[in-house]
């Protein structure tokens, strides 16, 4: 048997159709060209290390990444199920990359490896999908899709995801703040469609028109018509109430030193903004620099 594995997962962000994609709409989301890296070594005993965050847990503790742990060695063959995994995270937890999924995926890939066992991605997408509700609970499953498949790919809530065949897109990523949780932005949208239906579902409706019209440009390659309809994007999700000045600020940057197009990326209330910027991304990354906790150029869809 193998005596050591190597499993990577990949992070993501949501190109256009956050929030919206909650209820239904279709949303276009990209791997970032970063991940998560998981090496996999036969042991007396499971043990989960992250070295980055200073983590070590096994898989009986109580908190989330050893219910995480437990529930994937569970679903590994019982010759791994004693497996030590040394996590290398390539981005920011908790920032709306998508770092949990691609964590997940990475163990589950770097498991499989160790015991031989060949995956589909349909079966690692599932098993990341039980990792994602622990993690998050009811999460849409669009982080799992990219963390496993890579690419671009158009998803819809409960469809199969579709890729969406493009050339690499020259990027910048950049977290500006502290982001809020998920859920409670989430929440926030919720009770703006409560208490105004038709005005926040008819926001819902035109950026569902956009991640279409977004998906062609992509396809034809237009990255100038794609970063248009970004920036159409972030002005919808501002008017939803989840950019930050911050936010607003960065985009403007962004464009400012020449990006095609610029919109927060992920739940908003914080976090990380996504730059286009073919032909300038090392311009747009030194503007974004100053005003951000972590900034990254990138190719998306690698
Ligand atoms: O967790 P984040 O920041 O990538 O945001 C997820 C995107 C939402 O549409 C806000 C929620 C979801 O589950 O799709």
């Amino acid at each position: 048997m193998t005596v050591s594995a190597r499993g990577i997962g990949r992070s993501k962000v949501i190109l256009l159709g956050e929030h919206s994609v909650v209820y239904g709409q279709p949303a276009l989301a990209a791997a970032l060209g970063l991940g998560v890296r998981v090496r996999a070594e036969q042991a007396e005993r499971p043990s989960l290390a992250v070295p980055a965050w200073g983590v070590e847990v096994g898989p009986g503790e109580a908190d989330d990444l050893s219910r995480v742990f437990a529930a994937l060695l569970a679903e590994a063959p019982p010759a791994v199920r004693s497996a030590r995994l040394i996590v290398d995270p390539e981005v920011p937890s908790r920032a709306g990359l998508g770092s949990s999924a691609a964590l997940a995926v990475a163990m589950i890939r770097a498991l499989a490896s160790l015991s031989g066992e060949t995956l589909s991605d349909d079966e690692v997408e599932r098993r990341a999908g039980l990792a994602e509700t622990i993690f998050h609970g009811r999460a849409s499953g669009i982080d799992a899709a990219v963390a496993c498949r890579g690419g671009a790919l158009r998803f819809v809530r409960g469809e199969p995801p579709r890729s969406v065949g493009c050339p690499l897109l020259p990027a910048v990523v950049a977290q500006v703040e502290p982001r809020s949780p998920t859920s409670e932005m989430v929440a926030l949208v919720g009770r703006a469609l409560e208490a105004e239906p038709d005005r926040i579902g008819a926001i819902f409706a035109e950026i569902g028109v956009l991640v279409d019209s977004a998906v062609s440009r992509l396809e034809a390659g237009d990255l100038t018509g794609l970063g248009g309809l970004m920036g159409h994007n972030h002005r919808l999700l501002r008017e939803l109430g989840v950019s930050t000045e911050a936010l607003d600020d960065g985009c403007h940057a962004a464009l400012a030193a020449g990006a095609v197009g610029a919109k927060l990326t992920g739940a908003g209330g914080g976090g990380c903004l996504i730059a286009l910027a073919p032909g300038c991304d090392e311009a747009v990354e030194a503007a974004l620099s100053p005003r951000s906790l972590w900034v990254r150029r990138v190719l998306l869809g690698s």
